[in-house]
C-alpha cells in the first residue's frame, strides 16, 4: 500500500485523519511541531488503530529537517495540515502567519520537487469564498479573503495551481473544509486547542466541563432564521473520510481538483448550543454579545463536486457530531 505522508498529524484533523488512513491499510509518516498540538495525540492514534507509525518532530519551516523525510521514507503523496488556523491571531500577527504558513509550504514543496513526489492533498477552507459569493458556494466561485489566515489558503491554493501549471504531471486536491467539530467515537481523540478556543464547539465543551462560565453568542441581529450566524457544520470523521477518497484521487489522477467538504446544510448558534445542551443532558448558560468583526451572517457548501467527484458525502448529522464532541470533552476534560 502506499505511503502518505501527513503534515500536522497531531492536530484535530489531522489525527482524525491518520486513523482513517491507517484502517483503510495505508503506511503514514507523520510530521508536526506540536505549535497546536500533543505528542498524546500520536498515542491516542496508536491505541485506536493498534498500529504503529514513523514519526517526525519536524518544522516545515527546516527545509533540510523535511528533505530527511523524504529522504528516509519513500512518500508515495502528502496531506497537508500544518499551519496556523486562528483567525484574530493572524489579523494581531501577520507576518508570523504569512511566514509559517507560505513559507512552510513552499519548504514542503521544494523538497517534493527534489524527491520526486508530485501528489498532494491540502487542507484548505470555506473561507476561501470571502465575504462577496451568494451561498451555497461552488468550487468554481471566485476566491478572496478578509484577514491573513484566509488569505494563506487563497495564495496557497494559487502556488499549488502554478505548480501544476509548471509540471502537469502534479496531482492536487485542494479541500475546502467547512466547519469541522465532532470526535472520534472512542472518545480518545478530539478537538483540544491551546488556550481559549476562538471556535465555537470547543467553547461550548468549555462551558460544559466548567472550565468556562458561559458562551458569548456574537450578535443575534443577523437576517438568519433565529438571528445567530449559520455555518455548514460537519463531523470530523466524515472530513477524514473526506481525505481518504482526496488521497486515493490523487493517486490515480493529475491535475488540480478544488472540493468543499460540508455537508450542504446550515445550523445556527442556537441550534448547536441547543444540540450540545440535548447531548449533555443540562441547560447551557449563554449571554448575548455584539456581532465579531468579520463574521459572515451564512456559509454552507454546494457539495455536488465532492459526490461526483469523490463519490464522497457527509453521513453525520448536528446531534451526532456534538454528542462525539460532548463524549470526547467528558473524558477529557484538561484535553489529552
Ligand atoms: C461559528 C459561528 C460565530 C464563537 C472559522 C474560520 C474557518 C475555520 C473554522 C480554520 C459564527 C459564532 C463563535 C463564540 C459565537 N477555521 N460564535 N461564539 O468563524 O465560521 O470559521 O473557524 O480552519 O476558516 O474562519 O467558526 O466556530 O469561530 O464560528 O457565537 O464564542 O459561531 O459568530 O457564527 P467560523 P467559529
Amino acid at each position: 500500500m502506499p505511503t502518505i505522508l501527513v503534515t500536522g498529524g497531531a492536530g484535530f484533523i489531522g489525527s482524525h485523519t491518520c486513523v482513517c488512513l491507517l484502517e483503510a491499510g495505508y503506511d503514514i509518516v507523520v510530521a508536526d511541531n506540536f505549535s497546536n498540538s500533543k505528542p498524546e495525540a500520536l498515542n491516542r492514534i496508536k491505541k485506536i488503530t493498534g498500529k504503529d507509525f514513523k514519526f517526525y518532530e519536524c518544522d516545515l519551516l527546516d527545509l533540510e529537517a523535511v528533505k530527511k523525510i523524504f529522504a528516509e521514507n519513500s512518500i508515495d503523496a502528502v496531506i497537508h495540515f500544518a499551519g496556523y488556523k486562528a483567525v484574530g491571531e493572524s489579523v494581531a500577527q501577520p507576518v508570523k502567519y504569512y511566514h509559517n504558513n507560505i513559507t512552510g509550504t513552499l519548504m514542503l514543496i521544494k523538497a517534493m520537487q527534489e524527491y520526486g513526489c508530485k501528489k498532494i492533498v491540502f487542507s484548505s477552507s470555506a473561507t476561501v469564498y470571502g465575504p462577496v459569493n451568494p451561498v451555497p458556494y461552488v468550487e468554481d466561485m471566485p476566491t478572496s479573503a478578509t484577514n491573513p489566515y484566509g488569505y494563506t489558503k487563497v495564495m496557497i491554493e494559487q502556488i499549488l495551481r502554478d505548480v501544476y501549471v509548471s509540471d502537469s504531471d502534479w496531482s492536487v486536491s485542494l479541500l475546502r473544509y467547512f466547519n469541522p467539530i465532532g470526535a472520534h467515537p472512542s472518545g480518545l481523540i478530539g478537538e483540544d486547542p491551546n488556550g481559549i478556543p476562538n471556535n465555537l464547539l470547543p467553547y461550548i465543551c468549555q462551558v460544559a466541563v466548567g472550565k468556562l462560565e458561559k458562551l458569548g453568542v456574537f450578535g443575534n441581529d443577523y437576517d438568519t432564521p433565529d438571528g445567530t450566524g449559520i455555518r455548514d457544520y460537519i463531523h470530523v470523521c466524515d472530513l477524514a473520510d473526506g481525505h481518504l477518497c482526496a488521497v486515493k484521487y490523487v493517486l490515480e489522477h493529475k491535475g488540480v481538483e478544488a472540493v468543499n467538504l460540508g455537508t450542504g446544510k446550515g445550523s445556527s448558534v442556537f441550534d448547536v448550543l441547543h444540540s450540545f445542551e440535548k447531548a449533555c443532558g443540562k441547560e447551557l448558560p449563554y449571554v448575548v454579545k455584539p456581532r465579531r468583526p468579520g463574521d459572515l451572517p451564512s456559509s454552507y457548501a454546494n457539495t455536488d463536486k465532492a459526490k461526483k467527484v469523490f463519490g464522497w458525502e457527509a453521513k453525520y448529522d448536528l446531534d451526532q457530531m456534538t454528542a462525539d464532541s460532548w463524549n470526547f470533552i467528558k473524558n477529557n476534560p484538561n484535553g489529552l
